[in-house]
């Protein structure tokens, strides 16, 4: 089998750390591109002498040259500007759309049957920069945002019921911001749904804490999480590269499916070679259709500004 070749671009902490998990898994060869001199390089090159310690032979390359990301399989940009202390996901708008949009026409010239997975936030809005700049069909642009707030939900479960978080599923789905809707009824501890386990005060504690995730991290580090969004990401990855057929909640082009056309929000997919293979519709509760379509109006406000 021809060795798998992935792109991250940007190589700050986000990146760098994904690059770290890709190859750790040994899943792929990585190059990892920023537009600041040295550091892709430095990094890849710090990533290349783990490997006879770690036990991988995967291929790194650091780069400011485009032409070094040719015919990636896939390609995850996570290129742009974290969050500050007291910056939303959207203050990040503006600054963030020029640089995906100028990162998607680089990457797509250089890698026109690639999958995009798009991290750079604020994620509904710059996935559909990179869909609409790409002109790729919709299964091969995709949004990484529901594996991790999933991941933030599961964990929070795991903690307040002492269990391990291998046999915690959860679901969030919607936006990646402040209206994200995390679902108790889909959210299961070895198949059991947590509203079966815990009182409702206890959930809507998690859900919250869930929903401030990201807010935090930033209060703690001041600046934004990035190991368990690499751990998300990888986890795309791999269901993409592997054909795995996953079922996790993604940023997904919606045309119709819960009521909501022509944008991207986060349901749950499945992942596998060619990308997003289908789009789930789950029944949901009036409460829940209402605050996922809170979630996508949000959006919808946002890739308004930018006009994408
Ligand atoms: P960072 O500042 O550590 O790294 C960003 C990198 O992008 C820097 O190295 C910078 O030089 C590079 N960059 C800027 N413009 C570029 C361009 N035009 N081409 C190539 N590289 C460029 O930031 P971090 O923490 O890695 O976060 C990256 C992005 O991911 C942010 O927008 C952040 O908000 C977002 N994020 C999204 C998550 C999600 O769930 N979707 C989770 C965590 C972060
Ligand atoms: C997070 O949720 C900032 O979107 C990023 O950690």
């Amino acid at each position: 089998m021809a060795r798998r070749k992935v792109t991250v671009v940007g190589a700050g902490n986000v990146g760098a750390t994904t690059a770290q998990r890709i190859v750790d898994k040994q899943l792929a060869d990585v190059v990892l591109i920023d537009i600041v001199e040295g550091v892709p390089q430095g990094k890849a090159l710090d990533l290349a002498e783990s490997g006879p310690v770690e036990g991988y032979d995967s291929k790194l390359t650091g780069t400011n040259n485009y032409k070094d990301t040719a015919n990636s399989d896939i390609v995850v940009i996570t290129a742009g500007v974290p969050r500050k202390p007291g910056m939303s996901r959207d203050d990040l708008l503006k600054t963030n759309y020029e640089i995906v949009k100028g990162v998607t026409e680089q990457v797509v010239k250089n890698s026109p049957n690639c999958i995009l997975i798009v991290v750079s936030n604020p994620l509904d809005a710059m996935v559909q920069t990179a869909f609409r700049t790409s002109e790729f069909p919709k299964e091969r642009v995709i949004g990484m945002a529901g594996v991790l707030d999933s991941a933030r939900f599961r964990t929070f479960i795991g903690m307040e019921l002492n269990v391990s978080v291998e046999n915690i599923h959860a679901f969030v789905l919607g936006g990646h911001g402040d209206t994200m809707v995390p679902l108790p009824r889909y959210s299961t501890v070895s198949g059991i749904p947590i509203t079966e386990l815990l009182p409702k005060e206890t959930i809507d504690r998690l859900v919250q804490r869930t929903r401030d995730g990201g807010a935090e991290i930033v209060a703690l580090l001041k600046t934004s999480a990035w190991y368990a969004p690499a751990s998300a990401i990888v986890e795309m990855v791999d269901a993409i590269l592997n054909d795995r057929k996953k079922i996790l909640p993604c940023a997904a082009f919606l045309e119709g499916q819960y009521g909501i056309n022509g944008m991207y929000v986060g349901v749950p997919v499945k992942l596998g070679s060619k990308g997003i293979e289908q789009i789930i519709e789950i029944t949901l509760t009036m409460e829940e259709k209402a605050a996922l379509q809170k979630s996508a109006a949000a959006v919808k406000e946002l890739v308004g500004i930018i006009g994408v």
